[in-house]
């Protein structure tokens, strides 16, 4: 009999249930999570610095966090808000719309994913402006949809062999004035961190410039 860790164990059954497609950055199993720890499967405790890339900003497990969700599934599981609505919707919206800093009366709608969020974005840009075309930077990262790994730029990693992708995504170099690309003009102050403008380093007239051809 071959003896293996709990780990290695956890690790084969990812290898063989789960496509090789959904990455994995971190040969480490989590067993459970309070504030900004996590245990793995073998007691080692860690210091979670990715919080779900951003996205614990409470950090794991907070108490109201926990009250809440326990709350709602304990009332209404799920309606479908087109079909149904309820007042905890109506009222995070009400409570979000008010935070906003433009001025104007702002609307909410909450989606399930942050690519989700992206591709409604372009929908409702498109249908207020009537101009099709949407630019992203290479680099990029903006989900595995069809509209997402299309305005991604890291295409090696997200969309190979997955095209055709979307149409009207024109993508332009990321402006990076600390790695410019060659060609450009570096030029002092244009990292933003000298000299006292208040002029955004992108609209300064020492700003990187794209290369004559
Ligand atoms: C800039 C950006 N856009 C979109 C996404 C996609 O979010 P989700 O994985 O929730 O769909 C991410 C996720 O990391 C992101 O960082």
């Amino acid at each position: 009999m071959t003896v293996t860790s709990r780990t290695e164990d956890l690790l084969a059954l990812r290898h063989s249930e789960i496509p090789r497609g959904v990455s994995l950055a971190h040969p480490v199993i989590a067993a459970r999570a309070k504030d900004v720890k996590i245990w793995d499967v073998e007691g080692r405790e860690y210091h979670d610095w990715v919080g779900g890339i951003g996205v614990l900003n409470v950090g794991h497990n907070h108490p109201a966090v926990v009250a809440a969700m326990q709350a709602q599934l304990a009332n209404i599981s799920h309606t479908r808000f087109q079909v149904t609505a309820y007042e905890g919707y109506l009222r995070l919206a009400q409570r979000l719309n008010a935070r906003f800093p433009g001025g104007a009366h702002a609307k909410t709608l909450f989606l399930t994913t942050g690519e989700e969020a992206t591709e409604n974005a372009i929908k409702i840009a498109r249908a207020h402006t009537s101009r099709p075309a949407v630019i992203s930077f290479t680099h990029s990262f903006h989900g595995r949809t069809l509209m997402g790994m299309t305005l991604t730029g890291k295409k090696a990693d997200y969309a190979q062999n997955f095209g055709p992708f979307a149409s009207e995504v024109y993508r332009l170099p990321f402006p990076n004035p600390y790695r410019p690309r060659p060609g450009w003009r570096r030029t002092r102050g244009s990292t933003g961190a000298a000299g006292t403008s208040t002029t955004p380093w992108w609209r300064r007239s020492t700003a990187p410039r794209w290369p004559a051809s």
